[in-house]
């Protein structure tokens, strides 16, 4: 999904644009650029590739101006080109914008527009956006009701930046289904898709609203509805800080992440114990429960769904959110929606939330981004507090919804013990950290092999799943999460010499059926990898685990698994902070 950041201010604007950029990368990205405004003159430089390699070529620090906007892009319409990448700008260059989302009555519009004399200049739907800007400015001779009017023009989704040469103090943003906040620094304002782009600079963050524009200056902003409305916004400081963005020793991101979560899952479990148990009672009430999210979020969902039914007794559904609406007849007046995310910004996810509660669904949501989208849709949200995630693929926020899904359960039984166990579990996830070079061993050994099985019953089958999913995204080996009862139903036909399975067999009540899973694969030639915490002479390869609350093995099981797909990742020279095709956080539906 594309970045926007922008700033203006006392200070160069270039120098903390570049920065921005590349705060911004883990985003997804195939092109950037930047455009200013110095000496009432717009100034555009954006190309394909990386930002650094961007740089190299056209100097992004050699720009001048204390106001600008710079934008990383994830192609969605048009391919990858100079043309295509942001900024877009007007005929004669008195406007430059950015933009995030999908404008889905761009044609109809390009298309007036054309007839009116615009010419165009790349494959985007984005581009839209400069000439109308340019066409309204000129009708109102005003940026604000040009924006207004460019706003209630388009349909879909966008969170736009513009500048005008006309009035080079100041930046306007627009957002609607698309993430847009600012930073409020002492020598100057930043916009931008998302907290990191300008942590460096500031941890004082407002938040806008769907449907909201903002007239940010050096000094000042004033935000208002798409009718035009004033609004009074609040300024929240953020708990992240530019710290957290740094890679410290690590190679790369995601190793960092994975090492973090000793402390980031320590972190999760400071909660309000208020909102804990407000999350509790609408539990309690709920006539009915849709619990939905996408991809790793899912998985955590899949097991609050299973913990739900096995400990509480409590029927849900878990669907994930591109299929929610698919379901939209079962979404019953006063049903409880439970959302899982880490941004916060998946349209998919926003979408389903938004279905729900039009049907009178009530959405209380576990996330890491506060004040993201999802938690301003929300009636209440517990934040999971890993940190700014940087990695494409989710790890620590992955262990930190999961073990407020544990938490919501054991308080919800009263299960002291289990609570308990809860607080002590990072030392179980530290214990297992410190397998990472047997788990080295097992990637040096199947690296190339290109048929992966994740294998799990019960509460360990979501961690199949996500095994599977882990491998697939960041070392491109194609894997298939599974339960093991459905071996013997087709997928055992794969099985043959060599095949690497990896069995998640910890003792509880699923240990002797996994057991004769793996012997039946075994006899078929497969590569038993097995995660346990139980030597077993089955095992081709053995990951231990230490023994916990059997309840709580996934929390554990799950380590392995992403170090699994890391070092694989990194044998395969794969780029596992950039996974090619993926972007951290999908804001397009
Ligand atoms: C996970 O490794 C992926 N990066 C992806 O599946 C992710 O979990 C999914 O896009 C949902 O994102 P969210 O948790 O931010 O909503």
């Amino acid at each position: 999904m594309c970045g926007i950041r922008g700033y203006i201010g006392d200070e160069d604007a270039p120098p903390l644009l570049y920065n921005g950029l590349k705060r911004m990368e883990y985003r997804g990205y195939d092109s950037a650029g930047i455009a200013t405004i110095s000496d009432a003159k717009m100034l555009v430089k954006k190309d394909t590739g990386k930002v650094t390699e961007i740089n190299n070529k056209l100097d992004f620090l050699s720009m001048r101006g204390n106001i600008g906007i710079a934008h990383t892009r994830w192609a969605t319409h048009g391919g990858v080109t100079r043309e295509n990448a942001h900024p877009h700008a007007s005929c004669g260059l008195e406007v430059a914008v950015i933009h995030n989302g999908i404008i889905e009555n761009y044609r109809s519009l390009m298309e007036n527009l054309m007839a009116e004399g615009h010419h165009f200049n790349s494959q985007t739907d984005s581009e839209i956006i400069a000439h109308l800007l340019e066409k309204h400015y000129k009708a109102y001779e005003d940026e604000k009701q040009a924006v207004l009017k460019t706003a209630s023009d388009l349909k879909g989704s966008f969170a736009f930046l513009a500048i005008f040469t006309a009035n080079p103090n100041m930046i306007i943003g627009a957002r609607k289904d698309a993430p847009l906040v600012i930073g409020v620094g002492k020598q100057g304002n930043f916009l931008a898709s998302d907290i990191l782009a300008f942590i460096d600079y500031t941890d004082k963050v407002l938040f806008l609203d769907n449907r909201e524009i903002a007239i940010v200056k050096g000094r000042d902003m004033q935000v208002y509805t798409f009718e035009g409305k004033p609004v009074e916004k609040e300024v929240t400081q953020v708990a992240w800080e530019a710290k957290d963005t740094s890679k410290e020793a690590f190679a790369h991101y995601t190793t960092k992440e994975i090492h973090e979560q000793p402390q980031t899952l320590k972190a999760a479990l400071y909660q309000d114990p208020n909102k804990v148990q407000e999350f509790c009672s609408a539990i309690e009430r709920a006539k009915h429960i849709h619990i939905t999210a996408c991809g790793t979020s899912y998985h955590v969902g899949l097991i609050l769904r299973n913990l739900l039914a096995r400990l509480a007794k409590i029927r849900s559904d878990a669907t994930l959110s591109s299929e929610f609406s698919h379901d939209a007849e079962l979404i019953e007046r006063d049903c409880l929606v439970i959302a899982i995310s880490q941004s916060g910004e998946t349209a998919d996810l926003l979408f389903a939330v938004s279905e729900a509660k039009k049907r009178g669904g009530e959405v209380l949501s576990i996330l890491n981004a506060v004040g993201a989208s999802l938690d301003r849709e929300s009636k209440l949200s517990l934040y999971i507090n890993c940190g700014p995630e940087i990695g494409v693929a989710a790890t620590k926020s992955f262990t930190g919804q999961l073990i407020l899904v544990y938490l919501l359960i054991f308080t919800l039984l009263n299960d002291t013990r289990r609570l308990a166990d809860l607080r002590d579990i990072w030392k179980a996830v530290e214990e297992v950290l410190k397998m990472e070079d047997k788990v080295v061993e097992v990637a040096k050994k199947y690296k190339e092999c290109n048929d992966f099985y994740f294998v799990g019953r019960s509460l360990h089958l979501p961690i199949a799943l996500e095994g599977a999913l882990k491998l697939k995204e960041l070392a491109y080996n194609h894997a298939e999460g599974m339960a093991g009862g459905e071996l013997k139903h087709g997928t055992l036909a794969l099985i043959e010499e060599g095949t690497p399975v990896v069995v998640l067999n910890p003792e509880d009540e699923t240990y002797q059926e996994m057991l004769s899973n793996a012997s039946e694969m075994k006899a078929r030639g497969a590569k038993i990898i097995g995660v346990s915490n139980r030597p077993h002479e089955i095992y081709d390869d053995f990951i231990q685990i230490p023994t916990v609350d059997e309840l709580l093995y996934p929390l554990v099981e799950v380590v392995p698994l992403q170090m699994l797909a890391y070092h694989t990742a990194v044998l395969r020279q794969r780029d596992p902070d950039y996974p090619r095709n993926l972007a951290k956080s999908v804001t397009v539906k």
